[in-house]
């Protein structure tokens, strides 16, 4: 039977070392599809890429640092070069946050995550795009998370990166849709990985890795522009708008947050 949402034969996963990364790898893994790994840890990747090479699909791995977008780029064209890519999931992501001891975020890890959170997912994103476009489509899946939305002032870094990845997402969609180019952002809320697991307090409405992985490809599969879950993010997505700025402002500033 024909379809008009074709089955990716070849995708690129950054950050397929990590729990959301790494179960998408899994999941998508199979016979006749070429799986592009990239993560940083050396030990990581080679047991992804064992289980996905286990699976039947085939396996290109790279160790990357994305932190370093020049060589991110130059990867990029050489493993497309390769396995000419029909999607690339841009999963790789670094969290902070400012501790109630901290006066602001460390300078280093603001750094590292402007680079690793936007720079290099917005380049990946545009060079991906750019090779896809003369073969005739494909997806771009940009990972952001719910802080997109919102003002932290305990995590100004992370999640203004997330709200430039979810501008991005819906600027590049505009530029590309009739160049058959489908971008999907995808604004996860609390997912049970390594990232949450540093939080201390409360994780509401925290999702397990493997629920989160089916929503994330479910919204691929239907090409979905925005995906935000849980349910209950959206919902608050609705009602927020209800609320005057002051109470906006104090609710937020009101907001304790700590980390390992
Ligand atoms: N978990 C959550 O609650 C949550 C909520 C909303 C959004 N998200 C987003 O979901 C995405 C995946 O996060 P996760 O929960 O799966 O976290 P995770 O388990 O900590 O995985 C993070 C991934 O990013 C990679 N990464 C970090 N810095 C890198 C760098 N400099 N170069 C290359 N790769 C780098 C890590 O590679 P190595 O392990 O090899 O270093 C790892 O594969 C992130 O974009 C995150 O912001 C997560």
């Amino acid at each position: 039977m024909s379809t008009n949402r074709p089955e990716p034969k070849s995708i690129l996963i950054t950050g397929a070392t990590g729990g959301i990364g790494g179960e998408l790898a899994k999941r998508y893994a199979r016979p006749g599809r070429t799986l592009i790994l990239w993560g940083r840890d050396e030990e990581k990747l080679r047991k992804i890429s064992a289980v996905c090479g286990g699976r039947g699909a085939k396996i290109i791995s790279r160790q990357i640092d994305l932190a370093k977008g020049q060589d991110a780029l130059s990867a990029f064209y050489e493993d497309d070069a390769i396995a000419q890519c029909d999607m690339v999931i841009l999963g790789a992501g670094l969290s902070d946050i400012k501790t109630p001891k901290d006066l602001t975020e460390d300078p280093q890890k603001v750094l590292q995550l402007a680079l690793v959170n936007y720079t290099a997912p917005v380049t990946l994103a545009t060079a991906a795009a750019r090779r896809m476009i003369p073969r005739k489509g494909g997806r771009v899946v940009l990972i952001g998370s719910v802080s997109a939305y919102y003002e932290l002032p305990f995590s100004a870094a992370y999640s203004s990166s997330k709200a430039g990845l979810a501008s991005f997402a819906s600027a590049a969609r505009l530029g590309w849709e009739e160049e058959g180019i489908k971008v999907i952002h995808i604004a996860p809320g609390f997912v049970d990985t390594q990232m949450s697991q540093r939080l201390k307090g409360s994780l509401p409405f925290l999702v397990s890795v493997e629920n989160a992985a089916k929503r994330i490809m479910k919204a691929i599969h239907h090409n979905e522009e925005e995906c935000i879950f849980p349910w209950q993010f959206r919902i608050l997505r609705v009602a927020e708008r209800l609320v005057p700025q002051f109470l906006r402002k104090r609710i937020l500033k009101s907001i304790r947050a700590d980390q390992e």
